[in-house]
């Protein structure tokens, strides 16, 4: 990988990439940027809607996103699993119950995202499927502010497990075990089909799909339902 990108000594790496990617991106960032010392690089961080107009726009040389864009001709690249999962206070009835029933958790008041939220979408899908509607108590407009508040005891939320990242294992946040979830879902890098990456945001790329497959799900171990992936390395 690394001779391949020899002649990649300077330059610019303008990403954009949904707010859940922010828990795993700046990581990689630093590996990448010890690589190429020369490449200056700008990160976006924002949601769903945005990253598309971005993308419509043209502003950036890579996108990371939760579910392809539909409608436009993009090369997209899936490179890690992104599982959904609910998140309530340790205190909560249903914390220590299995196998909840969706509709059982639908009864629950949720804290949701904001408008333009691709995990919100997700969420909304999911229940709509089910033929399920939501008690949205509140809307926030971050996953931190989400994760605050479901600590705090407002209602559950339905978030990326990578929102758990650098979470110390504590009693103040759980994963309910809820019948279907976790939503499956993956990050995907994309570009735009006609436009020639720039030799650094190819660099980038091929490091994002090598170096993802190394990342340690561990802190994942926990999740209901996503044993099989989770428990691999133990
Ligand atoms: P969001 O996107 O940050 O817009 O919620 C996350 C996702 O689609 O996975």
């Amino acid at each position: 990988l690394v001779s391949d990108m020899k002649g990649v000594k300077a330059g610019k790496l303008r990403l954009a990439v949904i707010t859940t990617a922010k828990y795993f991106v700046p990581r990689l960032l630093g590996p990448f940027c010890d690589l190429y010392p020369g490449i200056d690089v700008s990160l976006k961080v924002t949601n769903r809607e945005r990253i598309l107009q971005r993308l419509m726009d043209n502003e950036d040389d890579l996108y990371i996103l939760g579910q392809p864009p539909e409608h436009m001709d993009m090369q997209v690249e899936p490179f890690l699993e992104n599982p959904l999962v609910v998140l309530a206070h340790g205190g909560h009835p249903l914390a220590r119950e299995k196998n909840i029933s969706i509709k059982r958790l639908a009864e629950e008041p949720f804290l949701m995202r904001e408008a333009g939220s691709g995990t919100r979408l997700a969420t909304e899908r999911f229940f709509a499927e089910q033929g399920l509607s939501l008690k949205v108590r509140m809307e926030l407009g971050s996953n931190e502010a989400i994760k605050q508040a479901v600590a705090g005891g407002l209602g559950v939320a339905v978030l990326s497990a990578h929102t758990l990242a650098l979470e110390k294992s504590s009693d103040e946040l759980v994963v309910l075990d809820v019948e279907g979830f976790p939503i499956r879902r993956q990050w995907y890098a994309v570009y735009a089909r006609d436009k020639q990456l720039t030799v650094v945001a190819r660099a980038f790329l091929d490091f994002l799909l090598h170096e993802s497959q190394k990342i340690s799900l561990s802190y994942m171990k926990c999740i209901p339902g996503f044993q099989a992936l989770a428990c691999d390395d133990k």
